[in-house]
């Protein structure tokens, strides 16, 4: 059934361009603040390669708590870091929901689903965002206030099932490409397993992708993507497959990714992560307990 009103948890990069494809696809979606947030600015800019800008104004309502809404909503995306499925506001927000709302979340932590549901028990489909995004202004762009955005061939990816089949139609509809997976926690787990260790040797080489590719960080970050691949695989009693890239691999990517990227990629790198810190170092603690508890290594990891 084609959801009518979707409310979207945050009001950041990923909320603001979801809300606005929803908004294109006819579905009502509503932003919740959290409480002492002031609204956003909502100027939607999207980066082309070798064009410039196309920049559009949107109009997104939003609220801070549920029951500010006329009627409880057909759906709840989560749009946030997982930290923030660990503070009571979004637990209040899950229990006020009732069972029958549907529940997506955005969030890529790999025991998030497990934290959820200590506070839902009813549906949750996971999805994972593939466009880039940042709020603006930022130093390395001379965009006014609002979100900048840049969509490669797929927006988003979601658990492939039929409410994750609608979903994903819906976001078509909305003019955002989208794919579903069937092993969407796995594939989700792979790219979190190899992004994760690397956002975090890139901070410790001052985001600077040229000191990367020169230090002992960048194999330390290949071997913390394997381990944290194979504690991954435990948690979610999945085979471990395909081993993910190493170090050499990741040394021309370095090299490669700006050569694509529409925006200045180190420091729009800083940006998102040092933003996403707490995020970074969440995921990076969850593994090294999970690796603990089930004698697995996670040396690199730590
Ligand atoms: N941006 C991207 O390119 C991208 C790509 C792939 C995946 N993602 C994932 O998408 C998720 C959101 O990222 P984003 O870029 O949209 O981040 P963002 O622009 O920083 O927005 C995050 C939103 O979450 C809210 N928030 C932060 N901490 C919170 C907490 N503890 N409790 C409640 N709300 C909290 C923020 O509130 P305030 O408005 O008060 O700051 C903000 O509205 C992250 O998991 C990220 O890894 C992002």
């Amino acid at each position: 059934m084609r959801p009518r009103h979707i409310l979207i948890a945050g009001q950041g990069a990923t909320a603001t361009v979801f809300a606005t494809h929803l908004q294109r696809a006819g579905v009502q979606p509503v932003l919740l603040r959290r409480p002492g947030s002031p609204p956003h600015a909502h100027a939607l800019h999207r980066l082309r390669r070798r064009h410039a800008p196309e920049s559009v104004t949107v109009h997104l309502p939003s609220v801070t708590h549920l029951k500010e809404l006329p009627r409880r909503p057909d759906q709840f995306w989560l749009c946030l870091p997982s930290q923030a499925l660990l503070d009571g506001w979004l637990g209040e927000q899950l229990q006020a929901l009732g069972n029958a709302t549907q529940v997506v979340s955005w969030t890529p932590d790999v025991r998030d689903r497990t934290r959820l549901r200590q506070y839902y028990a009813g549906p949750i489909l996971q999805g994972m965002v593939t466009f880039s995004a940042f709020r603006t202004p930022q130093p390395f762009t001379d965009l006014p206030a609002g979100t900048a955005w840049y969509l490669p061939a797929t927006g988003a990816v979601v658990q492939r099932c039929p409410a994750g089949r609608d979903l994903a139609r819906l976001l078509r509809a909305g003019g955002l490409p989208a794919l579903t997976s069937r092993d969407l926690p796995w594939l989700a787990a792979r790219v979190n397993a190899l992004l994760t260790p690397s956002a975090a040797a890139l901070e410790h080489c001052d985001w600077s992708l040229q000191a990367l590719r020169r230090s002992a960080q960048l194999g330390l970050a290949a071997r913390g993507a394997d381990e944290a691949l194979r504690i991954s695989a435990h948690y979610l009693d999945h085979g471990v497959g395909r081993p993910l890239p190493r170090g050499l691999l990741l040394h021309a990517l370095t090299r490669l990714l700006p050569v694509f990227s529409p925006m200045p990629l180190a420091p729009f790198l800083a940006q998102h992560f040092r933003k996403l810190a707490p995020q970074t170092r969440l995921m990076l603690d969850s593994w090294i307990e999970l690796g603990h508890r089930h004698a697995q290594p996670c040396q690199a990891l730590q």
